[in-house]
């Protein structure tokens, strides 16, 4: 055992105060202070104000930790990948699961891929049976949603407590050690780019920014026990290899499909009902989300054009009608005016919050 020395005592109590962010704190007093003073300022004046803020920063910095130290978690592993495909085509191939079961054939282990309905991922005596054993232990699972969030909990696969390569924990070190784990896994979905699953062991984090018309940049993190330790309670391979294979494969599903909408012979089909309910409820919402970025606009001139074009659409097409003129206009030379084209991304951006 390593010996816990005075130096590191005195060091663990410095780095509860947080103090590069108390640094940045006091940076801001001093200038706010230098620039707000109306009748001058004075030194004294000025050491009382940092002394007092630097206490009141790093105190609060510690209480809050102390507050939530049961409840924090560590990042283990963050993974970034570019996906060469429009975003859109990401998180609609993100918010279904009818292609699980061929192609995530490792994730298929766990995951309950045969629920006809996404919004079930799994058969409905199933889920009654998890409902009744989660209530017991004070966890509904809903679902509950908003109109940009979802969050529901559901039972993994017989014989498998969590989102792995095998089933088992990933991490022995557990964030909850409820039943024993067998918590099945909670996932939510926040509009327009995430999902989070977390199981007993892990939360794995998904997300999905546009950086180009055929470009994604999709961002995984990987959270686990605050107080678990690398090469004792987790390995980052074991810990990622599961998302990282779904990941890779979606990046080929994704990839393929930008190849065929690109092709000459593509055709736009409509959602399937049974199992693209969360597809079409991101789309609803987006479109909705930039329609009424459109309808009240503060300078509805500079936005006509924009909404004129998706004006009679059916709302499932606005979304592939703004996408397809960004694309189109920046891949193929098609500018007719740049002006047309910033209100298009506009109201893209708007609707995304980037
Ligand atoms: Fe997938």
């Amino acid at each position: 055992m390593v010996p816990y020395c005075i130096g590191q005592f005195v060091n663990d109590y410095i780095a509860l105060t947080k103090p590069r962010i108390t640094w940045l704190i006091l940076m801001s007093t001093g200038v706010g202070y230098f620039f707000g003073a109306r009748n001058g300022w004075h030194w004294l004046t000025l050491l009382h104000t940092i002394v007092g803020t630097g206490l009141i920063a790093s105190g609060t910095a510690a209480l809050n930790q102390w507050y939530e130290r049961e409840a924090d978690a560590k990042l283990a592993f963050e993974s970034t990948l570019v996906e060469r495909a429009n975003w859109k085509l990401v998180m609609e191939n993100a918010r279904e699961c009818y292609h699980c079961a061929v192609r995530h054939p490792e994730l298929a282990l766990t995951f309950p891929v045969k629920g006809r309905r996404s919004v079930q991922f799994a058969d409905a005596s199933g889920v009654d049976a998890f409902r009744v054993r989660m209530a017991a232990f004070g966890l509904p699972i809903g679902p509950v949603e908003g109109d940009w969030w979802q969050a529901m909990r559901f039972p993994v696969n017989d014989g498998t407590i969590t989102l792995s390569m095998d089933g088992r924990p990933a991490c022995t070190k557990l964030l909850c050690d409820i039943a024993q784990g067998d918590i099945g896994t909670m996932r939510w979905a926040l509009e327009p780019h995430s999902f989070i699953h977390a199981t007993c062991d892990t939360v794995f984090m998904f997300s999905a920014m546009p950086t180009g018309p055929e470009e994604t940049v999709v961002t995984s993190k990987w959270l686990v026990h605050k107080d678990a330790v690398e090469g004792v309670d987790y390995t980052i391979d074991g810990l990622t290899e599961l998302w990282t294979k779904t990941n890779l494969q979606d990046l080929d599903l994704c990839e393929n499909n930008q190849a065929g909408v690109n092709s000459r012979g593509y055709v736009p089909g409509p959602y399937c009902e049974e199992t693209e309910q969360l597809v079409m409820r991101f789309a609803d919402w987006y479109c909705a989300t930039a329609r009424d970025y459109l309808d009240h606009a503060s300078d509805q001139a500079r936005l006509a054009p924009a909404r004129r074009r998706l004006a009679g659409l059916a709302v499932t097409d606005q979304i592939t009608e703004v996408h397809h003129l960004v694309r189109h206009r920046v891949l193929h030379g098609e500018v007719a005016s740049r002006e047309e084209l910033a209100e298009v991304q506009a109201v893209v951006r708007h609707a995304t919050r980037w």
